[in-house]
Parts: C-alpha cells; structure tokens; sequence
C-alpha cells in the first residue's frame, strides 16, 4: 500500500491540477514509485485533419501515465490503468455519462467498484499514488457520489494521505480557494498543502492575492508553477511522453521539496 495518498483538487476546471499531478509524480518518483491516477475523465482528443494518426486519448491520462514512475522493474503503467473511466464529451462528467447510456443516476456502485478498484490496483504498485479528481471539489459523479466522496475513498480521514488544493490564479479564487479549503476540513479529510498555478495572463495584484491566500488557507503553500509560454503540450500529448516528463519537471522546479516531503510526513 502506499505511504501517502494525494488527492488532487482544484479551485475550478482548467486550473492546473494536471500539471501539479505531473509535477508531483516527477518530484516523488524520485524517492519511491510514484503512481497516478485520473479515475473519471470527461473528454478524448481525436485527430485533426491531416494529423498523423493516433487513437483517440484523454489529455490528463496520457500526461499521468507519462509521468509516472513505477518501482525498478514494474511495467509502465496502461492508459486503462491510469484511467479507468473515459467519457467521450468534455463535459460534467454525470452529463457525458447519461449521453453516453450509462445509468450513474440511479446507481453508483458500478462505477465506484471499478473506480476503487484501479485505484487500489495502483496503489498496490506506489508508494506515492497522486489521484486527479474531476473539475472542483464537489462535482457530482453519480447518484450519492461526488468528487469529494471519492476523495474520502481513495485518501480516508486518518490516513496518512491527503488533499492538495491547486489555486488557478484569477479573479474569484479567493472565494474558491477558501471554500474548498473549508469543505475538505467539513469532509474530514486532511490538506495537505496548495499550490499557486497561473493562467496566460498574470493575474492583477498577485503578490497581494497570494499573501492573501498565505494567510488564510490553513495550510502551506507548496509552490507557484508560473505559465510556461513556450511548451507545445499538443504535440506533446500526441507524440512525445519524454516532452511532457520534461515540462513536468519544469513544472515541479518551482515546487518546495521539502515542504512537500514534509507536509507527508516524510
Ligand atoms: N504553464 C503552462 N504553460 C502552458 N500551458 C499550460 C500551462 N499550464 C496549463 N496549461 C494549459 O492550461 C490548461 C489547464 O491546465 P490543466 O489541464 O492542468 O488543468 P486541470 O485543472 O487539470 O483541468 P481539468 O479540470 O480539465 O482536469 C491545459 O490546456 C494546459 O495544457
Ligand atoms: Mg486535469
């Protein structure tokens, strides 16, 4: 089983929390086997017209599996392992699965037996296991099931696991951040730390914003992964795993070793 189990949610969608997954999973894959995990993921890339051809894939799944590290002598991981549950539509995720037949609205232990199961097949493999979850903190998932439930599933209240919250900064994610950070406390669940990401523009007043955020959120900041104008993820995603280890890492060099490793208890 693994040491620690890292939840990973986020003020909001497209905030970063792929990133700061990736960038966790290089960072600890130094000192251990380092696994990943996007359980439910809303949304495949297919080629565009005269692209090479590639099968269709989901973004966040190709950069965990990636940027995984297995122990000395595991398999790398496959794109089933790290994500069990791919929904065509990049919508929420209870949406795509009701376009696509599936009755998650009137009974979700189908989807959470499969989910908790490659997830404790992963963790088996770990000893760090970092789990993307979907969107915000409180997405629905199915009926009685949401990305918080499935956060005290996979990370329980006492483990030794918990949540990181990742801070896209723009205007409002004082509120969000404050939030989320109140509703991992109100679900038991431990945070362990959040991390600053910023968009293509800088956020006004951002110094001010991230004290803000210091002082209030109880909990460490563990870095601020600045915009990286110059990464071509796209062909990355399609054509070149080494490429996106290697923007991770990036990513992970503006992370606190330390305090992360730390806030672990490791
Ligand atoms: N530093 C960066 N430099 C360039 N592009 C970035 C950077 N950070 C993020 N992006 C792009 O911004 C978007 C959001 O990042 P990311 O995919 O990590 O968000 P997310 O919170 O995981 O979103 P989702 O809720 O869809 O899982 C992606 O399209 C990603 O390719
Ligand atoms: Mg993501």
């Amino acid at each position: 089983m693994p040491e620690s189990t890292i939840f990973i949610t986020g003020t909001d969608t497209e905030v970063g929390k792929t990133w700061v997954s990736a960038a966790l999973l290089q960072l600890l894959g130094r000192h251990g086997a380092a696994l990943g995990c996007k359980p439910v993921s809303a949304g495949q890339t297919h080629p565009q017209p005269g692209e090479a051809p590639f099968a269709p894939f989901n973004e966040d799944v190709r950069w965990l599996q990636a940027c995984s590290v297995p122990a000395v002598g595991d398999a790398p991981l496959l794109d089933a392992q790290v994500g069990p549950i791919q929904l065509d539509e990049p919508c929420a995720p209870h949406i795509a699965a009701a376009r696509q037949g599936l009755s998650w609205d009137q009974d979700a232990a189908p989807l959470r037996s499969t989910v908790l199961g490659a997830v404790e097949a992963l963790a088996a493999r770990s000893r760090w296991l970092v789990v993307e979850g979907v969107g915000g903190w409180a997405v629905p998932l199915a009926q009685g099931w949401d990305s918080a439930a499935l956060a005290r599933d996979v990370c329980p209240p006492g483990s030794t696991g918990g949540v990181v919250l990742v801070v896209g900064l723009r205007l409002g994610c004082l509120n969000h951040a404050l939030l989320t950070a109140q509703a991992v406390a109100a679900s038991g669940l431990r945070l362990l730390g959040w991390v600053a990401k910023s968009g293509p523009q800088p956020m006004a007043h951002e110094a001010e914003n991230l004290a803000t955020l210091d002082a209030l959120l109880p909990a460490p900041r563990l870095g601020h992964i600045p915009w990286l104008g110059d990464a071509d993820v796209g062909h990355a995603l399609r054509y070149d795993a080494a490429a996106l280890r290697a923007l991770a890492m990036r990513a992970a060099s503006h992370l606190d070793q330390a305090r992360l490793l730390r806030a672990l208890g490791s």
